[in-house]
């Protein structure tokens, strides 16, 4: 899974950094989020049937980490993941307004049918609702930004590669 995804993620950065796309204009950010807000994302009306209680949150966590991090980080905030600010659009951070804003059914319907054309993934029949409901919960309770160090696959490549360099000079 973690294999799969990670060449997903590098197959990401290889399509960023082949073209250059200029950022979309402000005017034309500003109403395109206004879109996505109000008529692509679904699920407004969806009421999230798990209890916010901590154990719902930590079994949230863990699917976040199985899933999530790859892109998003251990904290839903990008730490620790080198080509988060490259895609395009760059990884959402979540813990900004923009994402708290959301209802919880709207972040149940991203999290099962993605952002496409973006880099951010469906996860219909990947996931079960119930835990899309639980990484809801956890994006409610993200802990302060850094906190969790980097995902383990990033820590290895970042050792792998000091060591590399240190080996190159001897
Ligand atoms: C392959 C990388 C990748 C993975 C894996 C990934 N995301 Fe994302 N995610 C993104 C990108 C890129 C964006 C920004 C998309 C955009 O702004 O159009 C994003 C945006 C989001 C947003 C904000 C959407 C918005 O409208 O602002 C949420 C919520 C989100 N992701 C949740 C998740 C959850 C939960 C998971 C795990 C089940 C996950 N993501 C897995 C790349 C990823």
């Amino acid at each position: 899974m973690k294999i799969v995804w990670a060449s997903a993620a590098l197959m990401a950065v290889l399509v960023v950094t082949g073209c250059k796309v200029g950022k979309p204009g402000k005017v034309e950010s500003t109403v395109m989020g206004e879109i996505k807000r109000n008529v692509t994302i679904g699920g407004k009306d969806w009421k999230n049937p798990v209890a916010d209680t901590p154990e719902a949150v930590k079994e949230g966590a863990e699917h976040f980490q199985h899933h999530c991090e790859i892109c998003h980080g251990l904290d839903g905030q990008n730490t620790g993941v080198p080509f988060a600010a490259k895609m395009s659009p760059p990884v959402a951070d979540l813990s900004s307004k923009d994402v708290q804003e959301y209802k919880d059914g709207q972040l149940k319907w991203i999290i099962e049918n993605g952002i496409g054309p973006s880099g951010m993934p469906g996860w219909k029949g990947i996931v079960d609702d119930d835990e899309m409901w639980k990484i809801v919960l956890y994006m409610r309770h993200l802990p302060a930004k850094g906190s969790l160090g980097a995902p383990a696959l990033y820590k290895e490549e970042a050792e792998e590669h000091e060591h590399a360099e240190h080996e190159h000079k001897h």
